[in-house]
C-alpha cells in the first residue's frame, strides 16, 4: 500500500464528471485521482452512483459533463474497447462470464481483448497459474465448464481474467459480495497483487472491514454526490458519511 501522500502522477483522474439519467443525478462532479499501488475504497448506500462510476470510467456510459484521463491521454471520449487496451480491467457486480465456454476460454478472454496474449507468449501461461493459486483455484479442471464453479469462484476467476490483461487501473465492483470468510482471503491476495504490480485499484464494496481494513484512501458517494474523500479513519468519524451511510452499528477496524 503506498503512502497518502503519493508524489508520482495518477495513473487515472476524473475532473468534475457528471452523468444523469431522467432526473437522477447518478454522478454529480466527480473529482478523483488514483495512483499506481494504491488501493482505492468507494462506498456509499445502494443506488448511490458507484457503479455508475465505474461504467462511467470504462466508457460503457458516456459522462454528461466533465474530463477522465488515463496518465497524459485524455480518454473522455475513447470507446469502450480501446480503454480495455490502454490498461483499464474491471469486474462486475454479478459475475460476467461465457456460460458456454471452459474455465480457461474465460481467462484469457480478458488479455486477448486486451491484447496482451501474443506479447507475453509462455509467460501467459505462467501468470496465469500464479494468480490462479492466489484465488485457491489451482485445482480446478480449466477445461471443465464455467459453470461447474461456484457463485465465489466465479467472482475471483473474474479478477484473475483482469489481472492477467496487466491493466494500470482495476476496477473491482464488490468483489467480496456473497462470498465466504475464505473467498475473503482470496480477494485480499489477489488485490494484493494488483498492488504488488502497481496497478491502481479501485474497489468497490459494502463489507466495511474489508474497506476499512485494506484502503489507502476512500471516497463516499451519497444520491451521486462525492461527501467525503479520505483516509479510512478520516471516513469513519466524518458525521456526513456517518448519518448518510455508516450508522451507529457499523464494525470496522482501521
Ligand atoms: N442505465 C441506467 N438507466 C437509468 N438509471 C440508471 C442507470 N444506471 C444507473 N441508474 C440509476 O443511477 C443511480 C445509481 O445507480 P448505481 O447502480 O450506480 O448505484 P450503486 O451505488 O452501484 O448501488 P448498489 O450498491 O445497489 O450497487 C440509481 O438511481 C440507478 O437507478
Ligand atoms: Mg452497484
Amino acid at each position: 500500500m503506498t503512502s497518502t501522500l503519493n508524489p508520482k502522477k495518477p495513473v487515472l483522474k476524473m475532473d468534475n464528471v457528471c452523468k444523469n439519467f431522467g432526473g437522477v443525478i447518478a454522478a454529480d462532479k466527480i473529482a478523483l485521482e488514483l495512483y499506481g499501488g494504491e488501493i482505492f475504497g468507494l462506498i456509499g448506500p445502494n443506488g448511490a452512483g458507484k457503479t455508475t462510476l465505474l461504467n462511467l470510467i470504462t466508457g460503457i456510459y458516456q459522462s454528461d459533463d466533465g474530463e477522465m484521463f488515463l496518465l497524459d491521454k485524455n480518454i473522455t471520449k475513447v470507446p469502450t474497447h480501446r480503454r480495455a487496451r490502454l490498461g483499464i480491467a474491471r469486474t462486475f457486480q454479478h459475475p460476467r462470464l461465457l456460460n458456454r465456454c471452459d474455465i480457461k476460454t474465460n481467462i484469457l478472454m480478458g488479455s486477448d481483448l486486451a491484447n496482451k496474449r501474443k506479447i507475453k507468449g509462455g509467460k501467459l501461461e505462467e501468470d496465469m497459474n500464479m494468480l490462479l493459486k492466489c484465488a485457491g483455484l489451482q485445482n480446478v479442471n480449466l477445461s471443465d465448464s464455467i459453470e461447474k464453479l461456484s457463485y465465489g469462484q466465479q467472482k475471483m476467476l473474474e479478477i484473475v481474467r483482469a489481472l492477467l490483461c496487466e491493466p494500470a487501473v482495476l476496477l473491482l465492483d464488490e468483489p467480496a459480495a456473497g462470498l465466504n470468510t475464505k473467498e475473503m482471503d482470496y480477494i485480499v491476495a489477489l488485490i494484493k497483487v494488483a498492488v504488488q504490480k502497481d496497478i491502481a485499484v479501485l474497489l468497490i464494496e459494502h463489507a466495511m472491514d474489508l474497506v476499512m481494513g485494506i484502503c489507502d484512501r476512500l471516497t463516499v458517494l451519497n444520491f451521486g454526490h462525492q461527501i467525503a474523500t479520505g483516509t479510512p479513519t478520516e471516513i469513519q468519524s466524518n458525521e456526513e458519511v456517518i448519518k448518510a451511510y455508516l450508522g451507529g452499528s457499523c464494525n470496522v477496524k482501521s
